[in-house]
C-alpha cells in the first residue's frame, strides 16, 4: 500500500527540484523535448535557459531571467530546459550544451540560427537587451506618405497593416508582430503625429484618445480597414489570426472595387 506513493514521488521529484530554481508565478515555461518543438515551430523570437537544479549560477540566475520573462511577456517567451531531467539530455546535447547555464535567444524559431547570451553580468536589463534586439525587423519604415502606395503595390499580395503612431519609431510590439507573421502579412509603420494621414482616409484624428491607429488594407485591395480593438498584442494577434484565417467580420463585407487606382 505505501509502494505505489512512494514510486509517485520519485518520478515527480526531478521535475519539481527543476521548476524550484525559478520564483513561483514566474512566466518562465520550463520545456520538454515536445515543448521545445513546439516553441520553436511557432516562428517566434524566444529565448531558452539550459539549467541544472544544482548549479549555483543558475540558481542566482533565475530571478533576473524571471524578471525579464515577466517584462518581455507576452513578446518574448523565456523558456527553461533541465538538463539534468534525463528526459531532456538529448536536446541538450544536440544544443551543444557544455555548460550551465546556458543561454541561447532563437530569433526565428528553427528557421535562423541560435545566438548565445554574451552580453555580460546576468542581470534581467541585459536579458531584456539582448532579447528585444534578437528580434529580426521585419516592418518597414514609411516614412513619408508617398511612401506609402508603392508599398501597398509592390506586396498587395498579402494583407498589408500599417501602425500610424506618434513617433518615429515603432514599438517592440509592432516588431515582433511582424516578426510572427512574417511571409503572411506585411507590417508597415507611418508616424503621423497629427493625424492628418488617419483623416485623409476618412478616420478620424482622435478615437477615445488613442495615440495610434492601425489600418489593414486585405489583400488586393486598396481600401483600408481600420481596427477598432486594443492596441495589444494578444487582441492584435487574434485579428491577425481572424483575418488570416478568413473569419474577420471586415472581410465578409468587403466593398466592391472597381479599377485599382482609377477614378
Ligand atoms: C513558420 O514558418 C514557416 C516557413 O516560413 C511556415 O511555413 C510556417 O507556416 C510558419 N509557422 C507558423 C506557426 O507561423
Ligand atoms: C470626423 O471629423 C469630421 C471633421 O473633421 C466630422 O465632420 C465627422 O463628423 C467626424 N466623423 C466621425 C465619425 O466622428
Amino acid at each position: 500500500m505505501i509502494l505505489f506513493p512512494v514510486t509517485a514521488l520519485l518520478v515527480l521529484l526531478p521535475v519539481m527540484v527543476s521548476a524550484a530554481i525559478f520564483p513561483p508565478g514566474t512566466k518562465v515555461k520550463m520545456l520538454d523535448p515536445k515543448g521545445f518543438q513546439r516553441a520553436m515551430r511557432s516562428n517566434k523570437t524566444s529565448v531558452v535557459a539550459f539549467v541544472a537544479p544544482w548549479c549555483g549560477h543558475c540558481q542566482r540566475m533565475a530571478p533576473e531571467y524571471s524578471k525579464a520573462a515577466e517584462s518581455l511577456s507576452p513578446l518574448i517567451p523565456f523558456y527553461a530546459v533541465d538538463c539534468d531531467a534525463e528526459v531532456n539530455k538529448r536536446l541538450c546535447g544536440e544544443q551543444g550544451v557544455q555548460g550551465f547555464p546556458t543561454l541561447k535567444v532563437f530569433p526565428r524559431g528553427s528557421l535562423a540560427p541560435p545566438e548565445p547570451y554574451e552580453s555580460g553580468e546576468r542581470t534581467s536589463i541585459n536579458f531584456i537587451r539582448w532579447a528585444s534586439r534578437s528580434v529580426p525587423n521585419k516592418v518597414t519604415s514609411l516614412p513619408r506618405v508617398y511612401d506609402i502606395p508603392a508599398w501597398l503595390d509592390r506586396k498587395s499580395d498579402l494583407p498589408r497593416i500599417i501602425l500610424l503612431n506618434r513617433d518615429k519609431k515603432f514599438p517592440l510590439l509592432w516588431q515582433v508582430l511582424a516578426n510572427n507573421y512574417w511571409k503572411k502579412l506585411a507590417f508597415g509603420h507611418h508616424s503621423d503625429p497629427d493625424g492628418t494621414f488617419a483623416a485623409s482616409l476618412g478616420f478620424n484624428a482622435t478615437v477615445e484618445g488613442k495615440t495610434s491607429k492601425v489600418i489593414v488594407y486585405p489583400a488586393g485591395s486598396s481600401v483600408p480597414v481600420l481596427y477598432e480593438g486594443t492596441t495589444k498584442y494578444e487582441p492584435l494577434a487574434k485579428f491577425f489570426r481572424s483575418i488570416l484565417d478568413g473569419s474577420a467580420d471586415f472581410l465578409q463585407t468587403l466593398p466592391e472595387q472597381s479599377v485599382r487606382d482609377e477614378l
